[in-house]
């Protein structure tokens, strides 16, 4: 069965990065530039941060995610999102996460706080091996490049 990689982006302090890490699949750092410049090779799952900029648009969604998703074939294969946050952050909180599912039309998988509890990490790890398995069983004869299961969306966006 195709285990679904992550690909995250997380700054200097690190507490995405930590989460991503205790996740027990293949992930993928978009800090890295090939990584950002390169393209999935099936459904992935996104785990972002938000960081809002202060500028005039305030901007939450980091530009390195910004920069993978500027591909047609990563928004094609994109199955969710997942948000690291703070609740200080008010009417912001998880911002680019719900940026990103709500551009897409993906679902919000699971949103956390910081680097996440133990339990965010059961839980992300739960829903993630679902994800898994309900990809393995809808993906039977399907052309890798239909887009994610279920979401009957194969055109470029
Ligand atoms: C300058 C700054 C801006 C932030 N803006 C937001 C925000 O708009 N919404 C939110 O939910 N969290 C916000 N956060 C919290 C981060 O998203 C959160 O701490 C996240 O876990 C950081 O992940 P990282 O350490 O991997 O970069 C902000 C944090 C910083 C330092």
């Amino acid at each position: 069965m195709r285990v679904i990689p992550v690909y995250y982006y997380s700054s200097a302090s690190g507490l995405v990065r930590s989460f991503a890490q205790r996740l027990e699949r293949p992930v993928h750092d978009l800090a890295q530039r090939e990584v950002r410049l390169s393209e999935a090779d099936g459904p992935w799952v996104l785990l972002t941060p938000s960081y809002k900029t202060g500028n005039d648009a305030n901007d939450t969604v980091p530009e390195a995610v910004r920069r993978f998703l500027r591909s047609a074939a990563n928004r094609r294969r994109l199955v969710g999102v997942i948000g690291s946050g703070n609740r200080n952050f008010g009417r912001y909180y998880q911002d680019a996460a719900r940026l990103v599912a709500r551009a897409s039309g993906r679902p919000v998988l699971f949103e956390f706080e910081l680097a996440g509890t133990p339990w965010d990490v059961e839980e992300c790890r739960r829903l993630l091996a679902d994800l898994d398995a309900a990809l393995d069983a809808s993906r039977a004869d399907r052309p890798l490049d239909e887009g994610p299961a279920g979401t009957g969306r194969p055109e470029e966006r």
